[in-house]
C-alpha cells in the first residue's frame, strides 16, 4: 500500500492504472476509521481492481464553532486499517494543497442540501460537494462508495455525479452499528459512558417507528413523535426528526413513496445523526 500526499503522484499512479486497464474505486473519508468505514472500503476493494481511500479532514465543511480542530486524527491507526483491508493508495493531502490561499471556486447543490443537516449547518454541504468534486477530479475513479448513515450526503453526491456528468458508479454502503444499535461514528468518541448508553435511544426510536410503519402507520407526525419521545426520555436534545421523500428530500406528511426518516440529536455537546429508510 502506498501513502501519497500530493495530487500529482495520485494522478501519475491513476494514469498507469488506466494504461493497464484497471478499474479504480474511491472511498472518501476524514480518517478516524471504524468498522463502518472498513465495510465501505471492503466493498470497494471487492468491486474495483484498485482502491484509493482519501483521508482528509476537510475544513470547508465545518462551520464556525464546530469541531474541526478537535476532530479525531490518527493517521497511523487509519493506515493500518487500510492496509489490512487491501487498499492500494491512502491519499492524505495537506490543506494547502487542496485549498491554496486564493481558492475561490465552489460546488453548490441547491435542492437536496436545503433541509435536514443543511438547515442547521449552513455551508456544510457546499464544503462536502466541493471537496468530493475535487477528489473525483484528482482520483478519477470508476466507482465510489458512500455510507447510508450520512443519507443526505449520499443523496447529494449521487445528484452531483449525475448533474455534473462524472460518469462514476455510486455505491451506497449499509450503516454499521454497535451491538446496542448505535450507528458507528467518530463522534461517538466524545460521549461519556452515560451519554453513550442514552444515545442508543436514537436507534431504538427509529426502530420502533419503522416497526409502526411496517404495521401500516403512514402518518409522519405519529412516527416523528415516537422517535422524539424516545430521545427526550433519555435526556437527548432533538435538533430535528424528519420524514422526507428520497427523490427530492422534501418533508412528507403521508408516506406513499420511498422515504428516509432522519434524526439529529445532541447528547451533551455531541451531535449525532442517524436514519432509517422506509419503503411503502
Ligand atoms: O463523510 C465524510 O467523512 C465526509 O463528509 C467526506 C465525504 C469524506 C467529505 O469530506
Amino acid at each position: 500500500m502506498q501513502t501519497i500526499d500530493t495530487i500529482e503522484s495520485v494522478r501519475e499512479q491513476r494514469a498507469q492504472w488506466r494504461e493497464q486497464g484497471m478499474t479504480v474505486g474511491l472511498v472518501p473519508t476524514m480518517g478516524c476509521l471504524h468498522e463502518g468505514h472498513r465495510a465501505l472500503i471492503r466493498d470497494c476493494v471487492y468491486r474495483a481492481d484498485k482502491t484509493v481511500v482519501s483521508i482528509f479532514v476537510n475544513p470547508a465543511q465545518f462551520g464556525p464553532g464546530e469541531d474541526y480542530e478537535a476532530y479525531p486524527r490518527n493517521m497511523e491507526h487509519d493506515k493500518n486499517d487500510c492496509a489490512q483491508e487491501g487498499v492500494d493508495i491512502v491519499f492524505s493531502p495537506q490543506v494547502r494543497q487542496m485549498y491554496p490561499p486564493d481558492f475561490s471556486t465552489w460546488v453548490v447543490e441547491e435542492t437536496l442540501s436545503r433541509g435536514l443537516c443543511g438547515a442547521f449547518r449552513p455551508g456544510h454541504f457546499k464544503g462536502v460537494a466541493t471537496v468530493v468534486t475535487k477528489l473525483f477530479n484528482v482520483v478519477q475513479p470508476d466507482l465510489t462508495v458512500f455510507g447510508k448513515k450520512d443519507a443526505q450526503q449520499a443523496l447529494i453526491v449521487q445528484r452531483l455525479i449525475r448533474d455534473l456528468n462524472f460518469g462514476i458508479r455510486f455505491v451506497l454502503g449499509e450503516t454499521v452499528r454497535a451491538e446496542d444499535g448505535l450507528a458507528l461514528s467518530c463522534r461517538n468518541e466524545y460521549l461519556t459512558p452515560a451519554q453513550r448508553t442514552r444515545a442508543t435511544s436514537i436507534y431504538r426510536g427509529l426502530t420502533e417507528a419503522k416497526s409502526l410503519f411496517r404495521q401500516g402507520e403512514r402518518n409522519s407526525a405519529e412516527l416523528k413523535r415516537v422517535v422524539t419521545e424516545a430521545i427526550q426520555a433519555n435526556a437527548g436534545r432533538v435538533e430535528y426528526v424528519e420524514v422526507n421523500d428520497r427523490q427530492h428530500l422534501h418533508a412528507v406528511e403521508q408516506i406513499d413513496a420511498p422515504a428516509v426518516m432522519a434524526v439529529a440529536a445532541y447528547f451533551g455537546n455531541t451531535r449525532l445523526i442517524d436514519n432509517v429508510f422506509l419503503e411503502p
